[in-house]
């Protein structure tokens, strides 16, 4: 058998980071969330996406971006020629929170202290993964990352620096595209998500 490169070392720890984090008790999250969601992708991609947390769907199936905001996702992404395989998909939070409505669970925003709870795996998952552009999707991710509130508006179609040094560009959320109701400024600000991921993808070297 052939000694261990610094590939198969680093796939290893993401594999035992992820398995911590199946047992993660940081925040009360994890009390009626099925199961925690953590990122998934190639640990060498060049691009990590941050969502906010996990959805219904992604609680049930525990994968990232597979409900209603994940095809928008993955809709965006093909429309600015970013393949999803290759690049690493994670959300700030890994527990989805919600209300009970009936057998309905409605989806509920993660509170300053859930998402200062979760930081600590996605930083471990930034310091693993080293990602040359990481795509804040919404503002529980900018602030996860970045660490303030932001205005998604004013960052937004730039490079910010992280504070490990990494290059992220700010982006709006999926979910925000779904819950427009006119068409036509559904259809514009689409395209407009489009071209922020072209720009972040752009600045991949
Ligand atoms: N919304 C998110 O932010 N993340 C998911 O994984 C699904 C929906």
């Amino acid at each position: 058998r052939e000694a261990p490169t610094i590939g198969d070392n680093v796939a290893a720890a993401w594999a035992a980071l992820r398995d911590e984090a199946a047992a993660c008790t940081r925040c009360h999250l994890y009390k009626h969330a099925t199961q925690t969601v953590f990122g998934e992708g190639p640990v060498d991609a060049a691009m990590m996406f941050v969502g906010e947390q996990p959805g219904d769907q992604e609680d049930l199936a525990g994968t990232p971006f597979v409900g209603p905001a994940g095809q928008v996702f993955n809709r965006a992404i093909a429309a600015a020629a970013i393949d999803r395989g290759q690049v690493y998909v994670t959300n700030a939070v890994k527990h989805f929170k919600f209300e009970a409505r009936g057998k309905r669970r409605i989806h509920a925003k993660p509170d300053t202290g859930e998402i200062e709870a979760c930081r600590w795996w996605i930083e471990q998952e930034q310091m693993l993964v080293r990602p040359q552009v990481t795509v804040a999707l919404g503002a529980t991710a900018a602030r996860s990352l970045l660490g303030r509130t932001v205005t998604i508006g004013k960052e937004r179609g730039r490079a910010l620096r992280l504070p490990d040094g990494g290059e992220a560009w700010i982006t709006v959320h999926p979910s925000y595209l779904l819950r427009l109701p006119d068409p036509a400024q559904k259809e514009a600000e689409f395209a407009r998500f489009v071209e922020d991921l072209k720009l972040a993808k752009a600045a991949v070297g």
